[in-house]
């Protein structure tokens, strides 16, 4: 590889984010991905993503990247990127361990001249006020003198073909004005859609935790509306479709908020503005709409099969899908578990079936078991995930008579269900 860039890169944590952000510098420039599980190392050496954002073909091309687990092998890198996750706590408040961990890996061996680039989604001053100090005690260097910092978050999309990390812009920035220039360049040679330079890092983070708060309250204005047409007996889709002739509706669907950006981002903003005291209402208002939207599901589903003569308590019921989104592997932090845990409330006897989530995952997660394979009937099905591959299913193979069908996600045909979000 002597023909390509001098500079060394290390990625941090090789998931959903780090992992395709390797591979595409990979092919430019010596990346080595660093990762503390274990598994995850074999797997990929093998050319194996089980989060099947990159292909074993693009992990074999990528001739400039290699991962490893041992932090000696990232001694020599001159910049590095973190990609650890930023998950929140049972309070919901911002849990930083990964993020420190990760500094206090880079900060053993870190060097004079080396720049620290985060990814991780967090608040507004998260990187020069949480990871700076923890680089500069376990490097002994100054920041802005001995290193520097740069900020760019990541927003690709899991399981969209289309918008693929080199696809979207990037946001950029550094912790000096030559630095962001650097950082800005750095990207600008992998991102082909290009990069918007911000004026500093706590701008970058505002504006990607703004990105999915607006999001997450764009859909609670539809959830509400949801709320609000069931009491009336209007179907929410067709009033949506209406308004959306207008050429500045915006084109939002009810549903349930999960995976970890869009239901827990906002919460990274609600808690440094609340650690500066003020107490945000419209955001949190959003969040507890959305995080109540199965338990509306679940009461509903109860009431269609009280009304179609069904026994509530030991009622047989078949969840499809228990991913937090579509055509996508990851079960973290899925919503489809407050329906089924409320509809277990009530004394329905649940099967869950998801041929994209890892049987084991659900297991230790959630506590259940997988239906491996749909060949019973039920006196419900709640179609919870829109996965491709369940318009294969026939539906009328799982049905008795009076069974109750109802869609979360305006998946089906509406003649064939009882009711949808
Ligand atoms: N997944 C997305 O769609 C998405 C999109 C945009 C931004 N983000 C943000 O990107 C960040 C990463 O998210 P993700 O989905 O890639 O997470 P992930 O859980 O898929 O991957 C994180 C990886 O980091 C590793 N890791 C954890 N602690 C580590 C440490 N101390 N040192 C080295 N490796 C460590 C884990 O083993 C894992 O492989 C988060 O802040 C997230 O909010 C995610």
């Amino acid at each position: 590889m002597e023909n390509y860039p001098e500079k060394k890169l290390a990625v941090i944590g090789l998931g959903y984010v780090g992992l395709p952000l390797a591979v595409a510098f990979g092919k430019k420039y010596h990346v080595v991905g660093f990762d503390i599980n274990q598994k995850r190392i074999r797997e990929l050496k093998e050319y194996v993503d089980h989060t099947e954002e990159v292909s074993p073909e693009e992990l074999q091309e990528a001739s400039g990247f290699s991962c490893t687990t041992q932090l000696e092998d990232i001694k020599d890198c001159s910049i590095y990127i973190v990609t650890v996750p930023t998950p929140i706590d049972q309070y919901k408040k911002p849990d930083l361990t990964p993020l420190y961990k990760a500094s206090e890996t880079v900060g053993k061996v870190l060097k004079k001249g080396d720049v620290v680039i985060y990814e991780s989604t967090v608040f507004p001053g998260c990187t020069e006020d949480e990871c700076v100090p923890v680089l500069e005690k376990f490097s002994g260097l100054a920041f802005n003198q001995d290193f520097y910092c740069g900020y760019s978050p990541e927003r690709i999309n899991p399981g969209d073909k289309e918008h693929r990390v080199y696809s979207i812009k990037k946001v950029t920035s550094g912790s000096t004005p030559a630095v962001a220039d650097m950082v800005d360049r750095l990207y600008q040679s992998v991102i082909t859609a290009g990069t918007h330079k911000a004026s500093s890092i706590r701008v970058a983070e505002a504006a990607k935790v703004i990105e999915n708060a607006q999001r997450d309250i764009n859909i609670a204005f539809v959830n509400e509306l949801a709320l609000i047409f069931d009491r009336m007996n209007i179907d929410t889709q067709e009033v949506l479709e209406a308004a959306g002739t207008k050429w500045n509706f915006l084109p939002f669907r009810p549903g349930l908020v999960g995976g970890h950006c869009i239901g827990v981002d906002p919460y990274y903003l609600t808690y440094k503005a609340e650690s500066l005291g003020y107490h945000p209402e419209v955001i949190l208002a959003g969040r507890r709409i959305n995080d109540n939207m199965g338990i509306f599901v679940a009461n509903k589903v109860v009431k269609l099969l009280s009304q179609k003569g069904h026994a509530i308590k030991g009622a047989s019921l078949l969840v499809l899908g228990i991913t937090f989104k579509e055509n996508c592997p990851d079960i973290r932090n899925s919503r489809v578990i407050d329906i089924i845990q409320e509809l277990k409330g009530f004394g329905l006897e649940i099967s869950v079936y998801d041929p994209w989530a890892d049987p084991e995952e659900v297991q230790h997660e959630y506590g259940l078991t997988l239906v491996e394979k749909l060949d019973s009937k039920y006196d419900g099905i709640v179609l919870a995930v829109g996965h491709q591959t369940f318009r294969n299913l026939d539906l009328n193979s799982l049905k008795k008579e009076n069974t109750v069908v109802y869609d979360v996600k305006g998946f089906f045909d509406r003649r064939v269900v009882d009711a949808k979000l």
